[in-house]
């Protein structure tokens, strides 16, 4: 169990500010100016740059070095508090930070100008919480100080011990002659070939880059070059599998999908129409693969990604988007409908399991690291990745929904600050990291749908991140747009013109073509506008590899649901458990004794179905059996073959500890949205309540495995409960969790999210100044 030591706290540096500037002029071959060219400055290898701008109308950046800094070589001594000096008073904002970038503890004070003293920074942090951290402080968001490290005992870290120092997406000022990292000037504009540039000196002019048309461009003009409007808006059309797959050569449209519960596709036969038309454009096939294939019976379903977020491994998660994308590529689709990457606010969100957690950088590490995984390390992709739901899904405001519940598709209330700092890193990190589709969120921001948002869909993402693929509406999204729902003319003519390229429009596809043909032929749209989508889409189709070879990989040996991938999968479940309590007066019921006599009960004990959670065989999942998964109860027994196992409704007499596996139902989108009396203390039903206090009323230890979507308010759960642990939504390898029942693996997994006591105080998140039950990064270990 962590203890404290004494806190080794540090010393660092104050502002020191200069006029230097990065500069330099973009151009193309011929020497033409090159105006919005996205101008990133990136330290080492950074999942977010430090500082990005756009070129002017001549081609010209300038990057302020005052902007950028490094953080000195300055080690924090032994003992004693953290002292610098500011230059003005004001809102003294502290922040501990991990060496991945992840915010552990936040504290703000009002100073003085003058010396600072801010006293040991270890009641800042969560109890429980050791290692090496980086601790930050800000005046009016610009670092006054940086301390490269604090570490103390028991961390395995010696409290010498120098570490790297890794860059957040914080703007650092520090003297530049203290600068220690690897700076690089990275280049990008849609349509042409990408640059990277080291650079010796953050004050350099770099004079003119060039930047080389892409060649692939040229593919993509011969291929326009022979479309006629009817293709090119057939290209722009998503239909669903059966009426989408009958209209698919007739209307020569782009894409299809499987959505919810629909079944999965012929793709060579459905190929084979496609390439029969007279542009002979291979089609995509969309599917919500969002933790693994789910969908299908067999495949691999790996834990919903707040899991994935407990685990802090991103290495984890780009190799279960390989894994991910074999098994699609082996069904028929070659388009996921996934990463989401949505930051979710509040826990009462029915799509909060859907995000890696409620911090911008675990959506940009995370997502980043599966869309890297989705696509494949090279080129052609192995399939397209679709990073969802632009943008601030998960930021909408209680009572806003629009589905008649609390929050899904709901209004994000929020300022552009806390759109950009919390809702839009995650869409920068995928953009860095290639993803080839953005799906447009439901959702609004500020009362305008994102869906007609030309500001954010085209100003923002298309322009500011640099983003080259395409935007696909979500699901019918189209027809949300105008207040009147019949004037569908209307919403088609401000989504396209906003910068939607694809609309996914099940059973609809037909009207929606000839609408947009109707926009098009009166100049409501412009021809530049569809060019534009239709160029988009053909570069994703061409980059994934399909416009060379339409047809899917045939395996020999199929890898869908392989020993393989299940123990991807099981080690990801291991990963991810959350252990909050531990403690039976003074006694740690986990991990078992290998021989222990072991009751296990609960709902959720011996159910596949309800450990997988939503989007698992259908839209909402379902209790009940999922092909070639393994229940956690089936898990402990493989695991502990030498301890007896019972399980049942009744009491097992003479047990040495009681397992309870309780938790939340399957559920998929607003249907998961909780009322704030819903969300007040999770109980379970009254026979498994008195059952559990049975066990405590006889002095036997009671463990609850907490099977959940979401951070809840537990507080009667948590006190009958001599132990408590998180395993989210697993998916289908149970044993995972008995790896750490079992101790044959310790625990490493920490909150996503922070834990809430109850439910008045949400939303809570980290940084926020509220107290919680449990805070964001906590977790034990043994
Ligand atoms: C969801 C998307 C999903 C789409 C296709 C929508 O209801 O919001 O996340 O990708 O359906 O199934």
């Amino acid at each position: 169990m962590s203890r404290f030591p004494s806190l080794v706290a540090g010393l660092l540096l104050a502002v020191s500010l200069s006029a230097a500037a990065l500069r330099g002029t973009v151009t193309d071959k011929s020497g033409a100016l090159l105006p919005d060219v996205v101008v990133e400055l990136v330290e080492g290898a950074a999942v977010l740059p430090s500082v990005d701008t756009l070129t002017d109308s001549q081609g010209r950046f300038s990057i302020e070095t005052d902007e950028v800094g490094v953080a000195p070589k300055v080690r924090m001594p032994a003992r004693g508090g953290w002292s610098f000096q500011v230059e003005r008073a004001g809102v003294l904002r502290l922040e501990l930070t991990r060496l991945d970038g992840r915010r552990v503890a936040v504290r703000e004070q009002p100073v003085a100008a003058g010396r600072v003293v801010v006293g040991e920074l270890r009641g800042l942090l969560p109890a429980g919480t050791q290692g090496v951290f980086i601790g930050r402080a800000m005046l009016s968001g610009l670092n006054v100080a940086t301390g490269r490290f604090a570490t103390w005992g028991n961390s395995g870290v010696g409290a010498d011990h120098i570490v790297s120092w890794t860059p957040a997406a914080t703007k650092i000022v520090a003297p530049r002659e203290a600068a220690t990292g690897t700076w690089s000037v990275a280049l990008r504009k849609a349509g042409y070939i990408g640059r990277n540039l080291s650079i010796e000196s953050l004050s350099a002019d770099m004079g003119t880059i060039e930047l080389l048309r892409d060649p692939l461009e040229d593919r993509i003009d011969s291929v326009m070059a022979g479309m006629d409007l009817a293709d090119k808006l057939g290209q722009m059309t998503q239909g669903v599998i059966g009426s989408g797959s009958r209209d698919l050569g007739r209307l020569k449209l782009g894409s299809l999908l499987s959505g919810g519960g629909d079944p999965f596709p012929d793709h060579a036969a459905l190929q084979a129409v496609s390439l029969a038309t007279p542009r002979r454009i291979p089609m995509i096939y969309g599917i919500d693969a969002v933790h693994g294939n789910a969908k299908l019976a067999g495949a691999t379903v790996f834990p919903h990604h707040i899991g994935l977020g407990a685990t802090r491994d991103s290495a984890l998660v780009r190799r279960i988007g390989e894994a991910t994308a074999q098994e699609m590529l082996a069904s028929g689709t070659d388009w996921a409908f996934a990463p989401c990457i949505a930051v979710p606010r509040d826990d009462r969100w029915g799509r909060t399991y859907e995000g890696f957690g409620e911090t911008p950088e675990l959506a940009a590490m995370m997502g980043a690291a599966e869309v890297r995984g989705l696509q494949g390390a090279a080129g052609p992709w192995t399939v397209l990745a679709c990073a969802k739901h632009y943008v601030a899904d998960g930021g909408t405001t209680f009572g806003t929904g629009t589905q008649k519940t609390s929050l899904d598709q709901g209004d994000a209330r929020i300022s552009e600050d806390e759109l950009r700092r919390i809702h839009l890193p995650g869409y920068r990190a995928a953009v860095r990291a290639g993803v080839g589709t953005v799906m447009a969120s439901y959702s609004l921001v500020n009362g305008v749908r994102n869906h007609a948002n030309r500001y954010l869909l085209t100003d923002v993402l298309k322009t500011e991140l640099g983003f080259d693929g395409f935007v696909v509406s979500d699901y019918l999204a189209i027809e949300q747009i105008s207040p009147d729902t019949s004037d569908f003319r209307a919403s088609v003519k401000a989504a396209i013109n906003a910068g939607i390229d694809m609309g996914m429009e099940p059973n609809r596809h037909a009207i929606f073509l000839t609408t947009l043909r109707g926009l098009v032929d009166d100049g409501s749209v412009p021809v530049s506008r569809i060019d534009d989508a239709v160029r988009r889409i053909l570069r994703a189709k061409f980059r994934m590899g399909r416009m060379d070879s339409p047809y899917l990989p045939n395996f020999v040996t199929s890898p869908v649901g392989t020993p393989d991938h299940r123990a991807l999968a099981r080690e990801a479940v291991r990963k991810s458990l959350v252990v909050l309590k531990n403690d039976a007066a003074g006694r740690a019921p986990l991990p078992f004794a290998p021989t222990a006599k072991i009751a296990v009960h609960g709902t959720h004990a011996d159910n596949a179905g309800l450990q997988c959670g939503g989007w698992t065989l259908g839209w909402q999942g379902a209790a009940g059996a999922v092909k070639g998964a393994t229940t956690i109860l089936q898990g402990l027994k493989t695991v502990m073959p030498s301890a007896q196992i019972a399980s049942g409704a009744t009491q097992v007499a003479g047990a040495d500890v009681a397992v309870f596996v309780l938790g939340e139902k399957p559920y998929a989108e607003m249907r998961g949205d909780l009322t704030e009396a819903e969300f007040a203390d999770f109980v379970p039903d009254a026979a498994t309540a008195s059952l559990l206090a049975a066990y405590r009323a006889a002095k036997v230890p009671v463990v609850t495995v907490f099977v959940t979507g979401r951070p809840r308010p537990v507080p009667s759960l948590l006190a009958a409960s001599d132990a408590f642990v998180v395993a989210w939504l697993p998916g289908s390898e149970g044993a995972g969790v008995a790896d750490v029942l079992s101790g044959t693996h310790a625990p490493v997994g920490t909150l996503p999210a922070t834990w809430p006591t109850s439910a008045s105080e949400h939303p809570i998140n980290v940084g926020d100044g509220t107290t919680a039950a449990f805070p964001y990064g906590y977790g034990l270990t043994w």
